[in-house]
């Protein structure tokens, strides 16, 4: 019995663990995208040509995401987005922009620690 106890007490602590690294962003299994507001019409608008990698590796602002859709839109094909491309821009800004990169910023130069040769 205690030998049980301990399990279940190990397992929900691994479960604990898994929920906590899945807490901030929930990835869809299939294309990797943040399922969010959007992300439907993300998925149905832009895997139809390439894969969602290729999204997804790029970091782009709210302006450079409309340029790139502007630029498939004349030279690959794209259809107009209509009423859906303020979505997909919305949720293209909020989650693959150069500041949704899930990395904290660099801790300022007065919290660094001093270089060894200040101290010589
Ligand atoms: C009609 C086909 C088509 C659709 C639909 C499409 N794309 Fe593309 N996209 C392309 C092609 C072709 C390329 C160039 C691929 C290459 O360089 O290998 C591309 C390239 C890209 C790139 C890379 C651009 C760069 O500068 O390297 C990004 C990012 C991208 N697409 C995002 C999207 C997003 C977001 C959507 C949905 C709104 C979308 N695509 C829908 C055809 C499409």
């Amino acid at each position: 019995m205690a030998i049980l106890k301990k399990t279940i007490f190990i397992l929900s602590l691994i479960a604990l663990s898994c929920s906590y690294v899945n807490a901030k962003d929930i990835l869809d299994k299939n294309t990797g995208f943040v399922i969010d507001t959007g992300f439907e019409l993300v998925r149905a608008n832009c895997t139809a040509c390439h894969s969602s990698g290729l999204v997804i590796q790029n970091r782009m602002n709210r302006e450079t995401w409309l340029e790139t859709i502007r630029w498939m839109q004349k030279t690959q094909g794209l259809w107009p987005l209509g009423d859906s491309e303020k979505a997909i821009l919305d949720y293209l800004a909020k989650h693959y922009s150069p500041t949704a990169t899930g990395r904290r910023k660099n801790l300022p130069a007065h919290l660094m620690p001093a270089l060894l040769t200040q101290l010589n």
